[in-house]
């Protein structure tokens, strides 16, 4: 591995998903004037890029990761003059910018797949999967990721087309050179204009194996298992970066679904052939169940260290991940891994002492770092993502449900709105998000959890996040050093030490609502510790010997 340390590690990414940011315009939908007016709050909070969520042109079947159109910026965001603005003042404040860019498939309204729809002699038809199918049958037995065949019969020219989302979404083939030129011209038409590079949504799904074989469907399963990580992904990623962020010193963070620690290692590297990072779920998974999208299953503390502790061990020396528990994907962490009622505050800041002490780089996502919790969704006619529309719409049509109020509950734990409810910047209206009427419901709880509120208070969550991100600015241990889990098999408590040369430090997390008793394994020797970060759940938490945890107490300690 090189010597080189690139910017990326030390960074702080901050997700903003602009529908939901903040409207600048009163049409109830963030918008990019929106950002530009919000910089000092990001500046103050420390961070050191922006990964910005789609703003291509596109019909929003799935807010934009369905693209029509790669260079051109939606309208109801704004204009590239907007977007050229937004660019050139994070980069004034040495803010950096990460596109998101949608490549695993395109819009059926994109001029590629209008063109291929068209006859079975255009010149894009080979940019994606048309197939003939078996009668009316389609080719092979893969699931869409949100229910039914991911096959979707095309009357004009009889074939079939492959989409392993929803069926605006159609997979573009890889393996053509053709889609791989366009694609790479994209990717470099952004960096020329100065991004920093680039989140690949869904990457490790473009290569699709060989003749398209029937997956075996054991229940639930969709058939992405035997999709991701196919014969070409690291070939074609290599690609990528060779002929396009590469050149650019930019980073490539790979989003992948169904990965390995063994499948991670042959896609990421420090160098500029190889993605800068990766983002896996098995940590956000654990809490998922076998069936339906919804499901639930009950999951354990040691199997989330199981897990982490996999991952952060297994690319040790091998290469770099991202570190969340937020995305626009996911539930609120802090209702989900935390208490968002007795101990919001508490949880809260235990889950962001983890986010910044793990090897990796800390991914935050809007209203992180506020507390934001899951809303609560009454009807479905409250629902806007898609990806939870098509589950309950496929289960009640193969009458695996009766209708939305049979399995409301697990929706609300799971459903991607979730996150996607607007920022809450104050009390007024609206959380002060839009002065119209917002695309989405507004969580309930913003008169208590918004920003202004937060600011106010020196021991908030936003203060802890900003305290953090600084943190790790001192100490490079928290970024470069090894981690090595402490006491497994504790069913309240994860902590860790993380050394670089002769430096070490202790993190220490309640991740239960009771009191832990806490003690320094023996193998851990010290003479003193020094308290680096406390979430000021309890008045001195400066020594560790003998020490009951608080609940949700969370510690970061210099061992001396
Ligand atoms: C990624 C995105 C998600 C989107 C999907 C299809 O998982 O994060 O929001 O629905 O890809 O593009
Ligand atoms: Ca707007």
């Amino acid at each position: 591995m090189s010597e080189r340390t690139p910017w990326w590690k030390e960074a702080t990414i901050y997700q903003i998903y602009p529908r939901s940011f903040n409207d600048s315009n009163g049409d109830g939908v963030g918008d990019i004037p929106g950002i530009v007016k919000k910089l000092d709050y990001l500046d103050e909070l420390g961070i050191d890029a922006v990964w910005l969520s789609p703003v291509y042109g596109s019909p929003d079947v799935d807010n934009g990761y369905d693209v029509s159109n790669y260079r051109e910026i939606a309208e109801e965001y704004g204009t590239m003059a907007d977007f050229d603005r937004l660019l050139d003042r994070l980069h004034n404040r040495g803010i950096k910018l990460i596109m998101d860019l949608v490549i695993n498939h395109t819009s059926d309204e994109h001029e590629w797949f209008v063109d291929a729809r068209q006859s079975i002699e255009s010149e894009y038809r080979e940019y994606y999967f048309w197939r003939p199918g078996n009668d009316d049958m389609p080719p092979n037995n893969w699931r869409s990721l949100w229910g039914g065949s991911a096959w979707t019969h095309d009357e004009a020219t009889g074939e079939h087309y492959l989409h392993l989302f929803h069926e605006k979404q159609a997979d573009l083939d890889w393996d053509n050179p053709d889609v791989r030129e366009d694609l790479f011209d994209i990717a470099n038409w952004w960096l020329d204009k100065g991004i920093d590079g680039f989140r690949l949504d869904s990457i490790n799904l473009i290569s699709k194996p060989d003749g398209l074989p029937d997956a075996d469907l054991k229940e639930g399963l969709t058939g992405l298992n035997v999709v991701a990580n196919g014969p070409q992904v690291a070939e074609h990623l290599q690609e990528f970066c060779r002929r396009t962020t590469g050149k650019h010193d930019a980073v490539t963070i790979g989003e992948m679904p169904e990965l390995s620690v063994e499948e991670a290692r042959r896609y990421v590297g420090d160098d500029d052939e190889n993605l800068s990072m990766l983002l896996n779920f098995e940590h956000v998974e654990l809490d998922r169940g076998t069936g339906a999208r919804w499901a639930a299953r009950d999951w354990t503390l040691p199997e989330l260290k199981e897990v982490v502790n996999r991952w952060q061990r297994g690319l040790e020396g091998e290469g770099w991940q991202g570190i969340y528990f937020n995305n626009h994907d996911q539930p609120r962490a802090v209702s989900r891994l935390g208490d968002d009622e007795t101990y919001r505050r508490e949880s809260a800041t235990m889950l962001a002492t983890m986010i910044f002490t793990l090897r990796g780089t800390p991914l935050l996502y809007q209203g992180e770092e506020i507390g934001m919790t899951n809303p609560r969704f009454e009807s479905f006619d409250e629902i806007r993502d898609i990806a939870t529309i098509r589950s309950v719409e496929h289960a009640v049509e193969t009458s695996a449900i009766s209708d939305f109020e049979e399995v409301k509950d697990l929706i609300n734990a799971r459903t991607r709105d979730n996150a996607r409810t607007p920022m809450q910047w104050s009390d007024a209206s609206n959380g002060g998000f839009t002065n119209g009427d917002p695309w989405i419901k507004v969580n309930d709880d913003y008169k208590d959890v918004n920003v202004t509120s937060e600011r106010d208070h020196p021991n908030s969550i936003w203060a802890h996040y900003r305290d953090l991100i600084a943190l790790r600015d001192q100490h490079s241990v928290l970024v470069y050093g090894k981690f090595r889990l402490l006491l497994p098999d504790h069913p309240q408590i994860f902590s860790y030490l993380r050394t670089l040369d002769d430096e070490r430090i202790l993190v220490v997390l309640n991740f239960s609502a009771e009191t832990a008793t806490f003690r320094v394994p023996d193998a851990v020797e010290y003479e003193e510790s020094e308290v680096l970060s406390h979430n000021g759940v309890r008045d001195d938490p400066s020594s560790l010997a003998g020490t009951d945890l608080e609940p949700y107490e969370a510690g970061i300690y210099r061992l001396l």
